[in-house]
């Protein structure tokens, strides 16, 4: 493989929001997870947890204290009932369909500090660095991928319905699926926007 060729793979991964129904071999998603864990981590503590959920009761479970929280924000927000219901409904939707759902944690033992913001910073930092290998790995066998962020707003009580030990922090979700959309590239700033050289 050129290195041309690894350029493209890495420029040409979307975030896939509709999967198939096909469902997704146990064998690749096993793959993209042993690839997974060559994610670089702050002092290699690998500090992320893993929960693939394919139960429909755990995912309902799931759905409803997600869709929960979603409706508080938007109703702080004032957002109308329509709006909330609206969304909460394709929230629960995306969520019961996705042919893969991971969550992703961060075990907050695994740190040489705990009480130094850095170092915590630096365990989040890695678990999301977890899961964009996760997404490319995805990519290298065909499927896509979309990062959603919601657990980041219950995460308590996530971590208390899926009845996950105390140290397990919910960070985020991956859905994995063969894609159903083939989505342009969303326009990125260009580099001088995003550089300066010293
Ligand atoms: C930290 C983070 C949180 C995200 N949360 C969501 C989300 O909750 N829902 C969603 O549909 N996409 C989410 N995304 C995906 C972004 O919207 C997407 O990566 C961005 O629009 C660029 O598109 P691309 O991934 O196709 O390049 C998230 C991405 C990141 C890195």
């Amino acid at each position: 493989m050129t290195s041309a060729t690894l350029h493209d793979f890495l420029r040409s991964r979307r975030s896939i929001r509709r999967f198939q129904e096909r469902p997704v071999p146990q064998e690749a998603l096993t793959r993209i997870l042993q690839t997974t864990l060559f994610a670089p981590s702050a002092h290699n503590l690998q500090p992320w947890r893993l929960l693939e959920i394919h139960s429909p009761q755990a995912r309902r479970q799931l759905a409803a204290i997600l869709t929960a929280a979603l409706r508080a924000d938007m109703q702080r927000q004032k957002a109308s009932e329509q709006d909330v219901q609206q969304r909460t409904a394709r929230t629960r939707r995306r969520l019961l369909a996705a042919p893969v759902v991971l969550l992703y944690c961060r075990d907050t033992t695994a740190v040489r500090q705990p009480d130094d913001p850095q170092e915590h910073h630096m365990g989040v930092q890695s678990v999301a660095n977890a899961m964009l290998y996760t997404l490319l790995a995805a990519h290298a066998e065909g499927l896509g991928g979309n990062w959603i962020c919601w657990p980041l707003y219950a995460a308590k009580a996530v971590r208390q319905e899926l009845d996950l030990p105390p140290h397990w922090q919910p960070e985020g979700m991956l859905f994995l699926g063969y894609p159903a959309e083939d989505p342009a590239p969303p326009p990125r700033a260009p580099l001088d926007q995003a550089l300066r050289r010293l």
